[in-house]
């Protein structure tokens, strides 16, 4: 049997007097990849930033790793295994690729970082290629590449990962989820947020839809690509 990486229970997070996040529990075990599947402002993101530490709930729980993290500091948290790659993607543009990467190691003992880089570069040969080049000239592409590989470069124990697709390419879009997968295949536990729902179903273990703050469907990947609610909402029929 596996074990729970994350535990969340009944969460509620609110903008002021908005309620963006609205009793909210879910739950992702060691080496599956769970997608986490909506409209834009359903409140997708929102849960990654709680998770994370960058907003907080007034209620409920959530565990990581067994332990409560409601309270621990999102620098903290990466220390602890728990590694967010945000919407859009922020790398240090004045740095170069493998300055962004030494970075994203900075929890780790200096002795990892050698080794890191060796496993993010053969998930990535594109960033070995510009290993010297400044992360701001790199394109959209390759500026996803960066950030996935700077948080890998952290040894998380759950890596999230908040619409690595958007803005892409099909041809990349493709490429980052190809990495997606040979990620977990290499043991990584993921927390897939998508809005390309055919894409993301299509790797899951398992998947949650959100809809305005809650979770409203939830099971196997392919249960959720063959759901009529799915499909018309968000696989276009
Ligand atoms: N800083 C903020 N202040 C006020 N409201 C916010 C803030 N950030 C998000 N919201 C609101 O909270 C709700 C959830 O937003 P969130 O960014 O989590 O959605 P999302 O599912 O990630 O959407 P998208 O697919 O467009 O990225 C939305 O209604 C949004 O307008
Ligand atoms: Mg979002």
């Amino acid at each position: 049997m596996s074990s729970r990486i994350l535990s969340v229970e009944d969460i509620n997070v609110y903008y002021g007097a908005i309620h963006a996040i609205k009793d909210v529990s879910f739950q992702v075990d060691e080496g599956e990849i769970v997608a986490l599947i909506g409209a834009n402002g359903a409140g997708k993101s929102t849960t990654l930033k709680t998770l994370s530490g960058l907003l907080r709930s007034q209620t409920g729980s959530i565990e990581f790793l067994g332990e409560n993290i409601m309270h621990v500091p999102a620098d903290k948290l990466v220390a602890r295994g728990l590694a967010h790659v945000p919407e859009g993607r922020r790398v240090f543009a004045q740095m170069t690729v493998e300055e962004n990467l030494q970075m994203g190691a900075y929890t780790r003992p200096a002795s990892e970082i050698e080794p890191g880089l060796e496993r993010v570069y053969t998930h990535f040969p594109r960033l070995q290629e510009r290993r010297r080049q400044v992360a701001g000239t790199l394109s959209g592409g390759e500026q996803q590449m960066l950030a996935m590989g700077r948080a890998l470069m952290s040894s998380p124990k759950l890596l999230m990962l908040d619409e690595p697709s958007m803005g892409l390419a099909p041809i990349l879009i493709e490429q980052i989820f190809q990495i997606v997968k040979e990620l977990h295949e290499a043991g990584t536990t993921i927390l897939l947020v998508e809005q390309n729902a055919q894409m993301a179903l299509s790797i899951a273990s398992r998947a949650y839809v959100m809809e305005t703050g809650n979770i409203t469907i939830t099971g196997t990947g392919d249960e959720l690509l063959h759901n009529d609610e799915v499909r018309k909402a968000y696989l276009g029929g």
